[in-house]
């Protein structure tokens, strides 16, 4: 089963909208397969964004996720690194759509919310950077069956 890593970041556990983004996964029928909360030591924020290192907006980034705790959850069902992305919106709140995380709950470009894993490769990156195998839990939860099955199932 496909998994992703969803990062709720400084400013939406400062907003207190931790439950709220949550609940989001939850309702479209993803399943938690790993959680905790953290403040990320930077050296660990600079090896998940290295890939923004050259950009102009990494000093800040990188400033925005250490500066207090975040909830890490590794999420697990059908589709879900690209479902996620759709969920959250577009990068910047001023342009994500209205329905989504980010269009929903915000304005700014870099706090905005949530990270979502952006490939099956970096998923798999970003999750091992984060958890390690026995803190991640395979079973899905129930009704899973009846959120995701598909007519070729
Ligand atoms: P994320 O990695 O956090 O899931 O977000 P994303 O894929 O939608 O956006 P990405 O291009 O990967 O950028 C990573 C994060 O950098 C901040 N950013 N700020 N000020 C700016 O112009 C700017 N551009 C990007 C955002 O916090 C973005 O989520
Ligand atoms: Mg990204």
């Amino acid at each position: 089963m496909e998994r992703t890593l969803v990062i709720l970041k400084p400013d939406c556990v400062q907003r207190r909208l931790i439950g709220r983004v949550i609940q989001r996964f939850e309702d479209k029928g993803f399943t938690i397969s790993g959680m905790k909360l953290m403040r990320i030591p930077r050296d660990l924020a600079e090896k998940h964004y290295a890939v923004h290192r050259d950009k102009p907006f990494y000093a800040g980034l990188l400033k925005h996720v250490t500066s207090g705790p975040v909830v890490l959850l590794v999420l697990q069902g059908s589709r879900c690194i690209e479902v996620v992305r759709t969920l959250m919106g577009q990068t910047f709140g001023y342009e994500a759509s209205p329905g989504t995380i980010r269009g929903d709950l915000g304005l700014s470009r870099t706090l905005n919310l949530v990270h979502g894993s952006d490939s099956a490769e970096s998923a798999s990156a970003e999750i091992s950077l984060y958890f390690a195998d026995d803190e991640l839990q395979d079973q899905e939860t129930a009704g899973t069956e009846w959120i995701q099955k598909d007519d070729e199932v």
